[in-house]
């Protein structure tokens, strides 16, 4: 078997929003299992983080065992353990790093806190195979778009405001649709016709999304709710690609990797492949399911910093960080 013959094994846990999931990923970071369970949106109006806590901490035990079935290994099998230390809700990521600690503890293994951004950039470029991109991250969490330079990942542009990913799901809650409200807005904007022009908001290469939201808000019920999330979606997506374009002639790289949830949105992928094309860059994204969160993007990070010799976090240091900036992460294996 696999960990018999020499293999190291990182085991993930994320915990930042919505998901609680855990994974193990080998030393050439193969994914051997990838369990997740998300706090459905009936439980929660949005996210509630209290909530969204209590949901963690009820699913961690099976989730965590499943996840270990799921790879035929004992706990003890695992060379090391990673969970997402932020940016996030206090109170569901104290679930994900108290479970670490505690295995780190009892079967003393190394500990590494990983920066759940990171997590999204590192497995995206990694499973693309991308060595040096330019990175658009979409999210919840984040509307960023970074480059790689002198040890950390560096940001070039982002929204000022609030994020594309709460664009989108407060737009959506205001029809009536629950969070996730993301691809249910990429449906109904197919059927848009007529494109209405709303407020632009760029700014150097930065983001301004916050009187775009306000406006088509303030749109629903006087035109057709398609035409509405069309037009909300061709400006916010529009606003993106420039800021990134522009990002892209100041850093001039080769490739552009897309992620966070909404990158699986086809639309946006298809506009930047578009601008992209114009100046020879390739976009790439991953499949669906490694867009939104996972315990995968915490075991390969983890497995990456084992790799590359970094000292783990000594349990008693392992915290979590509710803001913590990509920029204040060292990246050791770049
Ligand atoms: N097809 C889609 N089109 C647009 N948005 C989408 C699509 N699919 C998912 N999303 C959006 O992606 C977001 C969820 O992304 P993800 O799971 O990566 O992150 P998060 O936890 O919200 O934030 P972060 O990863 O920054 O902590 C939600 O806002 C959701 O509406
Ligand atoms: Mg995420």
């Amino acid at each position: 078997l696999g960990w018999r013959m020499g293999r190291r094994y990182v085991l993930g846990i994320e915990s930042t929003a919505h998901t609680f999931a855990v994974a193990i990923v080998d030393d050439k970071l193969n994914v051997i299992s990838d369990v997740r369970d998300v706090v459905r949106s009936g439980e929660t109006l949005g996210i509630d983080p209290k909530l969204t806590a209590e949901h963690h901490a009820n699913v961690a035990p099976q989730v965590l065992e499943k996840a270990l079935n799921e790879a035929g290994m004992d706990i003890t099998d695992i060379d090391a353990v990673a969970y997402s230390m932020g940016p996030g809700l206090g109170p569901a990521l104290r679930i994900g790093a108290t479970v670490a600690r505690a295995i780190a503890h009892k079967f003393k293994k190394p500990l590494y806190p990983v920066h759940h951004g990171i997590g999204h950039i590192e497995l995206t470029s990694t499973l693309l195979g991308f060595k040096d991109p330019l990175v658009v991250i979409v999210s919840g969490g984040h509307t960023s778009i970074l480059s790689f330079n002198l040890g950390r990942w560096r940001t070039y542009g982002e929204t000022l405001d609030i994020t594309l990913g709460n664009l989108m799901d407060m737009f959506a809650r205001k029809i009536g649709i629950p969070f996730p409200g993301g691809p249910k807005i990429e449906e109904i904007a197919r059927k848009g016709r007529k494109y209405i022009e709303m407020p632009y908001g760029i700014k150097g290469n930065n983001m301004v999304y916050s009187g775009l939201l306000t406006y088509a808000i303030q749109l629903i019920g006087r035109t057709s709710v398609e035409d509405i999330a069309y037009s909300l979606q061709e400006t916010a997506f529009t606003v993106l690609v420039e800021a990134t374009e522009r990002a892209l002639t100041q850093v001039s790289k080769k490739e552009i990797g897309l992620t966070g949830g909404v990158a699986s949105n086809d639309r946006l992928y298809n506009m930047m492949c578009s601008m992209a094309r114009e100046h020879g860059v390739k976009v790439g994204r991953l499949e669906k399911k490694y867009n939104s969160d996972n315990g995968v993007q915490i075991a390969v990070v983890g497995m990456l910093y084992m790799k590359s010799g970094y000292a783990p976090v000594p349990v008693e240091e392992a915290v979590i960080k509710q803001r913590i900036r990509v920029e204040e992460v060292e990246i050791p294996w770049r």
